[in-house]
């Protein structure tokens, strides 16, 4: 029996101030992003923004349905939508961000289970890390890569 300790690192920052030019306006467009939601049902609007190779920024934002499991995630929307309409150009960073009533969530919105395979697809796809940035109001949270977020994962060389 062997045990290995898995190693993340999470670079977290205090403010959209101290985060990188690049970054600060993904976050400001999964923010703007946010506004067009269509979450009738949790009202709790989720923006996403992805940036292409070549700086494209693609938008997205949750879309719900009466019929729930219809409905898609911001992160998916976002990145098929940059898939779809740039098939040869490779993903580089995605910011996520979400407002409940309340406004600006506190902590760093987590991606979920369905949206980081997907997400995980896309790296593997096109051979490069993609930077997930998660914004929050206590903190902003950085992770260089899927893998971070979905240790273990199921990939194209699952199939064997
Ligand atoms: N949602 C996202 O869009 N992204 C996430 O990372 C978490 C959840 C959406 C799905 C649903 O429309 C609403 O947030 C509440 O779950």
């Amino acid at each position: 029996m062997q045990t290995k300790e898995l190693r993340i690192l999470v670079y977290e920052y205090s403010g959209l101030d101290d985060l990188p030019e690049a970054d600060q306006k993904l976050i400001l467009s999964a923010r703007e992003a946010s506004d067009k939601a269509y979450a009738p049902y949790s009202r709790f609007r989720v923006g996403a923004a992805i940036r292409l190779a070549d700086g494209t920024i693609v938008p997205g934002n949750n879309q719900e349905n009466a019929a729930s499991p219809v409905g898609l995630c911001a992160e998916r929307v976002a990145l098929f939508s940059a898939n779809a309409g740039h098939s040869e150009t490779a993903v580089e960073a995605v910011a996520v961000t979400a407002f409940a009533e309340t406004g600006l969530v506190e902590q760093p919105v987590k991606p979920c289970g369905s949206c980081r395979q997907a997400l995980m697809e896309a790296e593997v796809r096109f051979g490069q890390p993609i930077r997930i940035i998660l914004d929050g109001k206590q903190k902003i949270q950085v992770f260089e890569g899927i893998e971070s977020l979905l240790p273990f994962a199921f990939k194209p060389e699952s199939l064997g």
